[in-house]
């Protein structure tokens, strides 16, 4: 059980960008929320993010994930960490500092490092890293035994200190009552003229108290985001780590480094996902779909057996056994029955449809319920809109549409109606009718003929 203190108070100024760097997303979700989503699942009883710079663009973000705790100036590491204070002094057990713009920190490395801290009875635990490159970072400076003595700033390092290579991740557990204590002795008496958190190992230390370090297996872990080049390293570090999770659970992923994968989607087993494919937000998709080439699938549930070709589908659901596509446009709010085609170059906004429905090819529906085993011939289109108002239509079961209707709504088709093709129907039709609405061909014997024919 511990609490997590979570730093993301800073500009983050070389993202270059109008929003603070914390709410950059890598893998559709927002940095701190990988963060915090990483504490919680270490065990975190209690996970307060510091929030400062434009904080009224982070907080919407961080919701109900987390309490908060504004830094006004950023002052520091040290400082960012006092206005948790109420909490750190409210905390079960210990205290996990962490950054929020570390994404890439596992919950597992997390537990790891709390479980280490406690079983060796320390004060303070940094998280460290060998670096080949440390350049940037605090560097870990230990005693002959081994013991951490105290972490230095690269702006503060002698030209000796400068070559270590043991790291400060800048992510810690501390004894939550140690850090409190130590937290109120931090001066700014250093190059940056801020308060250091990193001050708080020495001031244990001197004290008698232990403190150590805990070495992180994968230096990816500790990856800080700071321009846009690190956030589409960590995206791809992230969607490997996805996909890989989403392999050893069932499903067969052609190409990986072309597949996109939300944190948040589920995917059933004896799914097969092509290649250049974007599964975003909340989906859901069920068993031995068939997820080909080209698709875009937002926000949506995809029942069992279903396959998606080149098509885009957002905010909807589809059912079992349907097929959707090539190149069909399922806008936001339909909800599709089972064993319905949606063919090529179909687009569909705000429809219900029940099973068995066909709508093979060049079709526009929106706004409308549709019923059981409808066949749409080619180049329906619902006028659902006058320029003012939308309309809802409504076709029942066993309707037979021929091509180029047009359904102007509202209206509504009864079960079993027939439409004659080429028909503009104003409205309804009553059950087992046919609708005839155009004019009727009329052929013509005298007049002047056709200039690519002559007797
Ligand atoms: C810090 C550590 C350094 C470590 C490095 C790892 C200190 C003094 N140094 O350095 O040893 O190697 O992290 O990345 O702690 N923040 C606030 N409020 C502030 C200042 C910072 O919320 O007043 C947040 C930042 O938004 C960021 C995190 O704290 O998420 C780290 O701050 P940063 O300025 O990047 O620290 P470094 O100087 O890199
Ligand atoms: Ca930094």
């Amino acid at each position: 059980m511990f609490t997590s203190v979570i730093l993301a108070a800073g500009m983050g100024t070389r993202m270059k960008s109008a929003m603070p760097k914390v709410i950059h997303k890598v893998c559709g979700k927002e940095l701190v929320r990988w963060v915090i989503d990483a504490s919680r699942d270490a065990g975190a009883e209690e996970v307060v993010a510091v929030i400062g710079h434009k904080a009224e663009l982070v907080r919407p973000v961080i919701g109900e994930s987390a309490k908060t705790a504004v830094q006004a100036e950023q002052l520091g590491t040290g400082h960012a960490v006092m206005q948790a204070e109420e909490h750190i002094k409210a905390a079960k057990g210990c205290v996990v500092v962490l950054n929020g713009d570390t994404p890439l920190i596992t919950a597992e490395t997390i537990k790891k490092a709390v479980e280490y801290h406690t079983s060796l009875g320390n004060s303070a635990t940094v998280i460290t890293a060998e670096l080949e490159d440390a350049s940037g970072y605090g560097r870990i400076v230990r005693g002959a035994d081994g013991a951490v003595l105290r972490i230095v700033e690269q702006k503060d390092a002698s030209e000796e200190e400068k070559k270590i290579k043991e790291i400060n991740s800048g992510m810690y557990v501390f004894d939550s009552e140690a850090l409190a204590a130590a937290l109120g002795k931090l001066t700014p008496n250093n190059a940056q003229g801020e308060y250091y958190l990193t001050d708080t190992l020495e001031i244990l230390r001197s004290e008698g108290r232990r403190i150590g370090g805990y070495t992180i297996e994968d230096n990816d872990e500790i990856r800080g985001i700071n321009n846009r080049v690190q956030l589409s390293e960590a995206e791809a570090i992230m969607q490997r780590r996805i996909n890989e999770r989403h392999m050893l659970g069932g499903v067969t992923i052609i190409d990986p480094s072309s597949v996109f994968i939300s944190a948040d989607a589920e995917i059933g087993e004896d799914t097969v996902i092509a290649s250049n494919v974007t599964i975003a937000g909340k989906t859901r998709i069920g068993c031995g779909c068939t997820v080909e080439m080209g698709c875009r699938i937002e926000d949506s549930v995809i029942g069992d057996g279903v396959s998606v070709l080149s098509s885009v589908i957002l905010k909807s659901e589809i059912g079992a056994g349907t097929s959707v596509g090539p190149f069909a446009y399922v806008r936001p709010g339909c909800a599709v029955g089972r064993n319905v085609k949606v063919g090529d170059f179909v687009e569909i906004k705000n429809v219900s449809i029940d099973d068995g429905t066909k709508i093979s090819h060049l079709t526009y529906l929106g706004d409308t319920d549709i019923g059981k085993n409808v066949n749409f011939g080619c180049g329906t289109v619902t006028c659902n809109y006058d320029g003012k108002d939308k309309f809802r239509s409504e076709i029942g079961d066993n309707v037979f549409v021929g091509c180029n209707t047009n359904l102007v709504s509202p209206v509504k088709v009864g079960d079993g109606a027939y439409i004659a093709a080429g028909s503009t129907i104003t409205e309804d039709i009553p059950e087992k009718n046919l609708a005839v609405a155009r004019a009727r061909q009329v052929n013509k014997k005298d007049w002047k003929g056709n200039k690519y024919y002559s007797e």
